[in-house]
């Protein structure tokens, strides 16, 4: 554990300890909030221990030709922007991140925008966003000797931790909510060999109890309480600022959950504008799904001083989170940037994910709301025609197939969920057509899908 360059901070008191010091879960003695990894030695201008912006660059463009495996991680290649480790030797990878930015061309037609992108974070080795942080903790574990680590999951956390774990040979162990979860994911954490604990609970009552046991037993937590985490995920800003030359877009936008994700590459933007390897940070907007959003009604009536937990229902079962460990980061991410937090309904994120699908790309349903959002956003005048987007697609389409063939067979809403969009849903739907074994029919089945 390389204690020497960095150090947790809290962000509720402002408490500082060493990384050694942090208690098993993760919160702060003192206060019960959340910690930050932090680098004193950046802090100054000329600070021994800052990377340079200048010679970072070049060091970056050199790796692009090595064939050393940290070379090769989309994470660990920006290993100075992260030093959390003592001993290289330690890193778990599957050769993370690394992840296409494409251009979304229809979307972009359709909203008139010129530069709409989309940073697919399903091409990760476990098909999520949550690769380049469990690499991250999972390096981290096996550096302080850890046999056992565990998480709470509404699926893609838990599919991550497990193959991790595998690789570096410890043992993982998952909670999830009974039957609320994506079997495409189930599958995953079966698969790569993780004790998998289906509990009568939702993923707030998951995360709860795993608090518990990590207090009275050595197993090292894997969620996004975690900071070690979150220093991983926060590479893909890294990623987005080296794909743009090294300036940002206008807008980056993010699925919120449990809030880690967006609270990561707001922290990455952030400490890119320290190092001075960007000249300002992206708006950062957080989209949750209507039947899940604490932190929007946190914006909407506290301003974002207080969070009220809800009880959380949306089919993009990824977001199934009622009270999100790490809101306050992440509105500090949103409010910093001058970003927005918005909800939209089941039927707005089933047509974002099937227009994303037409494109060719496909992702699960919690990350479609990024471009649900987007239209939101667009309609109220808060993203203008000559802006650069970013939508952060978090999951890979595979995850949650179940999802997608419902709605192209149209069992997916109800008619009351899909009021008003009958014609734009029908437009999209493409099922299987049953048809008879002859040219003729094939032909014209062919014939009548392009009319
Ligand atoms: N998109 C996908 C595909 C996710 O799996 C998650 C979270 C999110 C978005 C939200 O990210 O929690 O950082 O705000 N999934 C977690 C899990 C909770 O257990 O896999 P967040």
């Amino acid at each position: 554990m390389n204690d020497i360059l960095h150090q947790l901070r809290c962000i509720g008191c402002g408490a500082q300890i060493a990384g050694a010091e942090a208690r098993p879960d993760f919160r702060c003695v003192a206060c019960g909030e959340l910690f930050d990894v932090e680098y004193p030695g950046w802090s100054q201008r000329g600070g021994k221990d800052r990377p340079n912006a200048g010679g970072l660059k070049w060091v970056l463009r050199e790796r692009r030709s090595s064939s050393e495996a940290l070379d090769q991680s989309g994470v660990w290649r920006f290993r100075e922007l992260l030093p959390i480790l003592g001993n290289y030797s330690n890193v778990v990878s599957l050769r993370e991140g690394n992840t296409p930015l494409y251009h979304l061309t229809r979307s972009a037609k359709a909203l008139k925008i010129d530069r709409l992108f989309v940073k697919h974070q399903g091409m990760n080795p476990t098909g999520s966003f949550k690769d380049t942080g469990m690499t991250a903790a999972i390096s981290v574990a096996k550096e302080w000797g850890f046999e056992c680590v565990a998480c709470a999951s509404t699926g893609n956390t838990s599919a991550a931790m497990a193959a991790y774990a595998a690789r570096a040979g410890l043992k993982s162990l998952v909670l999830i909510p009974e039957g609320k979860i994506a079997w495409g994911k189930l599958s995953q954490a079966m698969d790569y060999g993780a004790v998998t604990c289906q509990l009568k609970s939702d993923f707030d009552g998951c995360m709860h109890l795993l608090s518990q046991i990590v207090k009275e037993a050595p197993i090292y937590l894997l969620n996004s309480v975690n900071p070690y985490r979150l220093e991983g995920q926060k590479t893909p800003a890294f990623e987005i600022a080296e794909a743009f030359d090294w300036s940002v877009p206008d807008h980056l936008i993010v699925p919120g959950g449990n809030l880690g994700n967006s609270s990561a590459l707001g922290k990455g933007f952030r400490e890119m504008l320290e190092l001075g390897l960007v000249t300002r940070m992206p708006r950062i907007s957080v989209i949750q799904a209507a039947g899940a959003n604490p932190l929007v009604r946190s914006f909407r009536e506290h301003q974002a001083a207080v969070l009220e937990p809800v009880m959380a229902h949306t089919r993009a079962t990824a977001i199934r989170i009622g009270n999100p460990a790490s809101w306050r980061k992440a509105a500090r991410a949103i409010q910093e940037t001058g970003g927005w937090c918005l909800d939209v309904t089941e039927s707005e994120i089933a047509i974002a994910k099937a227009e994303i699908g037409a494109e060719g790309l496909g992702c699960e349903p919690a990350s479609a709301v990024t471009l649900a959002g987007l239209k939101k956003l667009r309609a109220e005048g808060k993203v203008s025609s000559s802006d650069t987007v970013v939508l952060m697609l978090t999951g890979h389409t595979l995850k949650d197939a179940d999802y997608t063939i419902d709605f192209h067979r149209g069992k997916l809403l109800g008619k009351e969920e899909i009021a008003g969009s009958e014609t734009e849903i029908a437009g999209l739907r493409r099922d299987a057509l049953a048809v008879e074994a002859t040219p003729a029919s094939v032909l014209a089945a062919l014939k009548g899908r392009a009319g």
